[in-house]
């Protein structure tokens, strides 16, 4: 399965993705191209430095819809059929929805649906819940509202700031990722009504 993944920043869990297919960890893949709206997007280098094709696709003050299109068709053109956002900072499209419907995953740091949008830690930390932690979910025209694949909880300590308990998470985020686009690629699941659920429970999660 050609996989797309869409960045904006730090790229971790592009490396994650990118390494796990290349080990073998997420078997029958191969990462396509890795797209950025951001030119100084630090995951880029690290992309290119795996041998990874990059394009940037900048949003210059074109519309949402216009954008997107264009960053549908360099996936289109790669005949990629599963997107991974992994730090991409937009909302999409409803045509990019479309035109990708039920093949784009997204992972965010918290246990959705608390906490959707910016600054998830620190809204678990200052709402004081005991326990966060990260979610894979596939992405709907909402707010970080799509289906859930998978999650893992992560406690929070008494002495954690933001930065701690982000670096927690994302440690979490990166095991949680490859091994749900993993399941995703062997197609080991099925969607009914907001529920995926597994038809095998031989990749652990
Ligand atoms: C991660 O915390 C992810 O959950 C969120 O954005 C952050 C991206 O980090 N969507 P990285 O670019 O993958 O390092």
């Amino acid at each position: 399965m050609k996989i797309g993944i869409l960045i904006s920043g730090r790229g971790s869990n592009m490396t994650a993705l990118i390494d796990a297919v290349q080990d073998n960890r997420i078997p029958n893949s191969e990462v396509t191209v890795i797209i950025s709206d951001k030119l100084d997007a630090a995951g880029l280098e690290k992309a290119r430095a795996r041998g990874i094709e990059t394009v940037i696709v900048e949003r210059n003050k074109r519309g949402r819809a216009e954008h997107d299109a264009e960053i549908v068709a360099e996936l289109k053109k790669r005949n990629v059929e599963l997107v991974c956002l992994a730090g991409y900072m937009r909302l999409l499209s409803p045509n990019f929805i479309k035109a990708f419907r039920d093949r784009i995953l997204n992972i965010h740091p918290s246990l959705l649906p608390a906490f959707p949008g910016l600054d998830a830690q620190r809204q678990a930390l200052e709402y004081g819940v005991k326990f966060t932690g990260c979610t894979v979910h596939f992405v709907d025209e909402g707010l970080d509202s799509g289906v859930i694949v998978a999650q893992k909880a992560v406690p929070i300590l008494d002495l954690d700031t933001v930065e701690t308990l982000t670096e927690r998470i994302l440690a979490e985020e990166h095991n949680l990722y490859v091994n749900a686009v993993a399941r995703i690629v062997a197609k080991d699941f099925v969607i009914i009504g907001r529920r995926v659920l597994f038809k095998t429970n031989e990749i652990k999660i």
